[in-house]
């Protein structure tokens, strides 16, 4: 810049080197969060948003967690409550999922065939299910009720009329339904 009353002055040199500087800091966070940018959308949309836990789908009906007995809502002992789900075209096992009210709820759920996904009506429940991982979400049903539960990712023909439903029950029926049920998971007598 020129300056007319001072004569390339010492103060413009230290102006410019400080110029200089901030520009290359600013140039610093602007190239990490550009790369950071490029990082997330390029490595993890290639992947899966629920990719903590893996399970092999070749073998979930006859091996490990998510067995048909498995399968349903179960008491735990610090006082939550697991459901295992399974997404198969064109239904989820099980068809009527019961949930206790005012307890925390754990689900579990994954798929043998092809991206499935759910979401409970009235709830903050929304999932993917994807073969070959778990998929986890921790909610907690204020009111007790019935609720739909569709299959929301298109999954093939028979998308449209894949449904289950949910009960949520209160807590003394849900323990009561869980002793009942001798260590297999509580679901809809239907
Ligand atoms: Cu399963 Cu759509």
């Amino acid at each position: 810049m020129a300056d007319i009353d001072s004569p390339a002055g010492h103060g413009d040199e230290v102006g410019a080197a400080a110029e200089a500087r901030w520009t290359l800091v600013v140039a610093i966070v602007t190239l990490f969060l550009v790369g950071m940018m490029g990082y997330m959308s390029l490595h993890w949309a290639a992947m899966p948003p629920v990719r903590t836990e893996t399970v092999d789908p070749g073998t979930l009906h006859i091996a490990g967690e998510f067995i048909e007995t498995n399968l349903g809502t179960f008491a735990e002992a610090d006082g939550s409550a697991t459901v295992r789900v399974l997404a198969n075209q064109y239904s989820f096992t099980p068809q009527c999922i019961v949930v206790p009210a005012d307890m925390p709820v754990l689900f579990r759920g994954t798929a043998a065939d092809v991206v499935h996904g759910f979401s409970i009506s009235a709830s903050n429940v929304n999932l993917m299910l994807v073969p070959g991982f778990v998929t986890k979400l921790r909610t907690r049903f204020e009111r007790t009720g019935e609720y739909l539960m569709p299959c929301h990712e298109f999954c093939g023909n028979g998308h449209a009329a894949m449904w289950a439903h949910v009960k949520v029950i209160d807590r003394e029926s849900f323990m009561r339904q869980s002793r009942d049920a001798a260590g297999k998971g509580v679901s809809c007598v239907q």
